[in-house]
């Protein structure tokens, strides 16, 4: 068993590097083609991460869209979606979240301490509850995450969860949608704090988007 899974790093930025805006109206970056690209890279993955803020500010499904790639996971005897996961220090989750829907998934979520107990009461099982070790950080999630039999995590924002897999050498790829727009906010959520170095396995225009791939570095620098 791996000491912890592959894991791809997967977002939209705009040319400015910004991952959404400060509106209170979600920011599409991607296009559709792009959309189907990621579909696809989920429907490769064995479970999906974002941070609990990205789930506060864009409630996303996270399950496989695309019905062949649905089918042929269960073709595989694999769940049509990979499970899905999320991380919270404070638990403060709504149990409506489109995250905990009844769509078959596995659900994850690992906290911390008291905030733990409380939301697992609150979620009335609809995701399993994980306390987690505090001190072990993103790394422990990993890891327990590889015990649990996941081998490829995709890691779909927001900015603190990415930036902290690229500063913890906790990432392996970075898939990054490029779309021709500027956000122009000083306050937009982007990477920060991290210096990493990475080599570049490919470029796809993808209907306008330039979609990049990159090999992370086994060290943040
Ligand atoms: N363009 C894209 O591809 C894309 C994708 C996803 C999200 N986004 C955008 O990114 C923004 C959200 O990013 P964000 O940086 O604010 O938040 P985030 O990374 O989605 O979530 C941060 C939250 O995750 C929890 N967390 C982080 N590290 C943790 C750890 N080690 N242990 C336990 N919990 C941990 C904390 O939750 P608590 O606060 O509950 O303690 C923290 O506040 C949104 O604007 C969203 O639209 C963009």
């Amino acid at each position: 068993m791996p000491e912890r899974p592959y894991v791809l790093l997967s977002c939209a930025v705009s040319l400015d590097g910004c991952l959404d805006d400060t509106r209170p109206a979600r920011l599409i970056l991607s296009n559709e083609q792009d959309l189907d690209l990621v579909d696809a890279e989920r429907a490769s993955a064995d479970a999906i991460l974002v941070g609990a803020t990205t789930i506060r500010r864009d409630d996303p499904r996270l399950l496989v869209r695309d019905a062949a790639r649905r089918r042929e996971r269960a073709r595989a005897g694999r769940p049509a979606s990979p499970a899905k996961v999320t991380v919270t220090r404070s638990g403060e989750l709504d149990s409506g979240a489109r995250f905990f829907a009844a769509d078959g998934t596995a659900k994850l979520v690992y906290c911390y301490g008291a905030p733990a107990r409380s939301l697992a009461d609150r979620l009335d099982g609809r995701a399993e509850v994980v306390e987690a070790d505090g001190a072990g950080g993103l790394g422990w999630v990993l890891e327990d995450l590889a015990r649990r039999g996941v081998r490829r995590l995709m890691v779909e924002g927001g900015s603190e969860v990415l930036t902290a897999l690229l500063a913890d050498a906790l990432a392996d790829e970075l898939r990054l949608a490029i779309a021709p727009v500027l956000v122009g906010d000083p306050a937009a959520p982007r990477f920060r704090g991290v210096r990493t170095r990475t080599s570049l396995l490919s470029v796809e225009d993808v209907g306008g988007m330039a979609v990049l791939r990159y090999r992370l570095g086994t060290e943040a620098r």
